[in-house]
């Protein structure tokens, strides 16, 4: 188990950048600019004590983009980390593992390569205040996905999580509660199916009549769900195997914030079943985007829990 130490007195700031996935010649292009210019303006907004990158860094075969988004990351000057996303995961287990090294070599990133037998990168930073746990942070790494077409619809399967990361999630928890740690959040790059069930729930107005400054008005949702804010946009009609990990969640009652990435111009952050379901805020236009949904999610806690989860927005149309 990995450890941050907070500040006394501060909530813990964790800043959540998602998808950068720029390839090797796009950081010589506005696409480098904008998001260098986004992470340095969520920094200099937020004052993070913890960088996290729900996945997609790059393209899989992409070494030296790799190695200039860790550079980027060792610029900040803040301790950071990574869960793999499944463009990362694409090239195979021994690939995703020198991707992970070629990653976390530059200064500042806490990580774990944890049990093969789960994927690469599945680790706990448990953060601690003089001495006593506050919140624990898990990572998951959430493999790959197929794209498929059933009667002309595209449907995608994620593998889900497998049977090894479930017992290790539980024992995390078991672990986390015996050291007098009572909350945590989890980061992975693919969401669970029931991202699509909460916000169908929730949402009171037409998906497509619903804007992100309309996304924070409570008119805009249903109860119980009125502090439910941004917008998705894609449905990327999630079928993945019923992996059983958000049952696991409500179970054991002790994650209160689950972040991933992986749908870029989604940033739906609802409260379904006592849990905050967070698509993360894609930072800058690698791959594709929409530049109105630019920027990090930032994520503020103590020994009490959770306490904020809000997205910082950030205009980069100077670009071009
Ligand atoms: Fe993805």
């Amino acid at each position: 188990m990995l450890k941050l130490y907070k500040e006394k007195e501060r909530d813990l700031v964790i800043l959540n950048l998602t998808d950068p996935q720029l390839d090797n010649n796009e950081w010589n292009t506005d696409a480098g600019q904008i998001l260098c210019y986004t992470v340095e303006e969520l920094i200099h907004r937020t004052n993070p004590d913890l960088i996290t990158v729900t996945g997609d860094l790059a393209w899989q075969s992409q070494m030296e983009s790799y190695d200039k988004f860790g550079q980027l990351m060792e610029k900040c000057g803040v301790p950071w980390t990574f869960v793999l996303g499944n463009h990362d995961n694409e090239g195979g287990a021994d690939h995703s593992r020198e991707i992970c090294n070629i990653v976390s070599r530059h200064g500042g990133c806490l990580f774990e390569q944890g049990d093969a037998e789960m994927g690469c990168g599945n680790f706990v930073i448990l953060t601690e205040e003089d001495g006593k746990p506050a919140v624990g942070l898990i990572f998951m790494d959430s493999h790959i996905a197929h794209f498929y077409d059933v009667d002309g619809v595209e449907y995608e399967r994620d593998d889900g999580l497998n049977e090894a990361q479930l017992r290790w999630y539980r024992e995390q928890v078991e672990a986390l509660e015996k050291l007098g740690c009572h909350h945590s959040a989890v980061f992975m790059h693919i969401p669970v199916p029931e991202f699509m069930t909460a916000y169908n729930e929730a949402l009171a107005v037409p998906a497509d009549a619903l804007t992100i400054e309309k996304s924070y008005d409570p008119d805009s949702w249903n109860e119980p769900y009125k502090d439910s804010f941004g917008i998705r946009l894609e449905n990327n009609n999630i079928v993945g195997p019923d992996d059983g990990f958000f049952d696991l969640i409500c179970e054991l009652g002790h994650t209160k914030a689950l972040i991933c990435g992986h749908e870029h111009i989604n940033c739906a952050v609802i409260k379904y079943k006592g849990v905050s379901l967070v698509f993360g805020l894609k930072a800058g236009r690698g791959c594709y985007w929409r530049p109105e949904m630019n920027g990090g999610t930032v994520i503020t806690a103590n020994a009490e829990g959770i306490k904020e989860i809000r997205h910082e927005f950030v205009e980069a149309t100077h670009f071009w």
